[in-house]
């Protein structure tokens, strides 16, 4: 069936209610809440992460921050440490100035009017819309990348929606759909349907309650909406870091508060041949040096190559510590607040995969 004028159907927010509520889904861990706190912190967690993915991490950080002013009140360091391995640790440091504004400037309740909330540090407009509808029953357009995918299937829109022109049309074909009930089975059908039936690639067509009106199903343009942007290679970057250890203990350096990796503990990037040197700086005496197997790690826009030399050195414990630098004990990997690569390394050191190198003699370069 070609999709007839709009007075002859039911609408898209009737389809889509109605589906949500028979198929949608219903038990994930933050709908069975209206508590904007715990609402916001999935939206956060979930804007760059998978569903499946957030919920340990979701559970774990309301353990230790249970609600808002006790997150307000804790140190930026204990809320990286409960998000490191999250990624995007820009939302996590977001998260807790947003919460001390929230305490301070709103009593500790979050405002419930979208415009209101997306004033708020690391809350976008569609974050907002999100949050006033699950927990305030607010009607708000949202538009993420799901969101995309969907209109401009279903509505056979062109153009890459990365671009103002195409976000600007988006955002108001999602205004101009908008119920004023029941935003809340619209929002999360919204979601559900990008999730689970209009994915990326071969979408469940057959099982979708836009089946019948949806322009890419219609003209078998699936896999060519939304449009995709102008492929350029990612670029390539590559650093070296030092992994001082004596086995027991490893020395990491707290990065600026700002960039990729703000505020984590990270291993220092040191060049081999300045390894001694660095040793020496920081009151231990090298011991043995050997490269580590290169290990690679994707961001949005770069890709990384961690040359790491792992570098032994006398009792730690013996070393001195200075301010910016901590020995992390190996054992206290999984729990402490550090980029995904780093914890592979830490891991690495840990299981001493790299100590006992009986054929990796080649590998092992003497520095100085
Ligand atoms: N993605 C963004 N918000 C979501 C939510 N509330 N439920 C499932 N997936 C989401």
């Amino acid at each position: 069936m070609r999709p007839g004028p709009a007075s002859d159907r039911p609408s898209f927010s009737g389809r889509l209610i109605d589906w949500q509520r028979q198929h949608g889904r219903h038990d994930l861990p933050w709908q069975k809440t209206q508590d904007a706190y715990r609402i916001w912190l999935s939206e956060i967690m979930l804007q760059q992460t998978q569903v499946n993915s957030v919920i340990p991490y979701y559970a774990r950080f309301l353990e230790r921050f249970p609600d808002i002013a006790q997150l307000a009140a804790a140190p930026v360091e204990a809320v990286l440490e409960r998000w490191a391995g999250l990624g995007y640790y820009a939302r996590a440091r977001n998260l807790h100035r947003c919460a001390q504004i929230v305490v301070a400037e709103h009593g500790g309740r979050f405002p419930q009017d979208a415009k209101a909330i997306a004033e708020l540090p690391g809350i976008g407009r569609s974050t907002a819309a999100a949050i006033s509808a699950f927990a305030y029953g607010q009607s708000a357009a949202i538009l993420d990348g799901n969101v995309k995918r969907v209109l401009t299937r279903c509505f056979g829109i062109e153009g890459f929606p990365g671009t103002a022109k195409t976000e600007k049309a988006l955002w108001a074909l999602a205004e101009s759909l908008l119920p004023k009930q029941q935003s809340e089975a619209y929002t999360q059908g919204l979601m559900d349907l990008g999730a689970t039936r209009c994915t990326r690639s071969k979408p469940f067509c057959s099982a979708c309650p836009m089946h019948e009106i949806c322009i890419a199903r219609h003209t078998g343009r699936q896999a060519e909406l939304p449009t995709g942007k102008e492929k350029k290679p990612v670029p390539e970057r590559a650093s070296a870091v030092l992994l001082l250890t004596d086995g027991q203990r490893v020395l990491l350096e707290r990065r600026p508060p700002s960039g990729i990796w703000g505020g984590l503990l990270a291993l220092p990037e040191v060049e081999a041949s300045a390894a001694e040197t660095f040793a020496l700086r920081h009151g231990c005496r090298l011991l043995d040096t050997w490269s580590m197997t290169p290990l690679k790690h994707s961001f949005t826009h770069f890709r990384l190559t961690i040359h790491a030399l792992y570098g032994s050195v006398e009792a730690a414990a013996r070393c001195a510590t200075a301010p910016g630098w901590e020995w992390l004990d190996l054992q206290e990997v999984e729990n402490a607040a550090l980029p995904t690569p780093i914890r592979k390394l830490l891991r690495l050191a840990a299981k001493r995969d790299c100590t006992d190198r009986p054929e990796k003699k080649q590998a092992r370069q003497r520095t100085g």
